[in-house]
């Protein structure tokens, strides 16, 4: 089962960004551990901070992987354009959030992915990630 992590703004910096709220783990850590835990599953990453990048990735691995993991950060409240296409493509797109958007500033309440997304998986810390591996399984 061939899978993608995606990873809007900013998350490159995890680790270093607002550990209080997003740990101190860096997301290069965790993705060894995942595909050590996985071996079963090809997965791969990719990370931008610019909103079309995180679009043309979506329209590539969109007709062919058999899922995608979506943390759009920032853009998730934002991006008319990603929730488009997260609507246009074919491959199943579970949203992922370390932190539990609902339970911060109300403009995090509003996602433009959720409602086309297979699932939503928030809150859980970097664990949220491997929940939605788990998804796929
Ligand atoms: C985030 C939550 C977003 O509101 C925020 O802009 C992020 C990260 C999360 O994973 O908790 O950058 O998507």
């Amino acid at each position: 089962m061939k899978l993608i992590i995606i990873n809007g703004p900013n998350l490159n910096l995890l680790g270093k960004r607002e550990p209080e709220v997003y740990g101190s783990h860096s997301f290069d850590d965790l993705f060894v551990d995942l595909k050590k835990k996985y071996p079963q599953m090809e997965l791969e990453y990719y990370q931008s901070n610019i909103e079309g990048e995180l679009i043309d990735k979506l329209h590539e691995v969109g007709f062919d992987y058999d899922g995608v993991i979506l943390n759009a950060a920032a853009y998730t409240h934002t991006s008319v354009g990603i929730g488009d296409a997260v609507k246009a493509i074919d491959t199943p797109v579970v949203e992922v959030h370390i932190s539990n958007v609902h339970s911060r500033e109300d403009f995090r309440h509003k996602s433009f992915i959720a409602a086309n997304a297979k699932g939503v998986i928030f809150g859980f810390g970097l664990k949220s990630y491997e929940l939605a591996i788990q998804s796929f399984l």
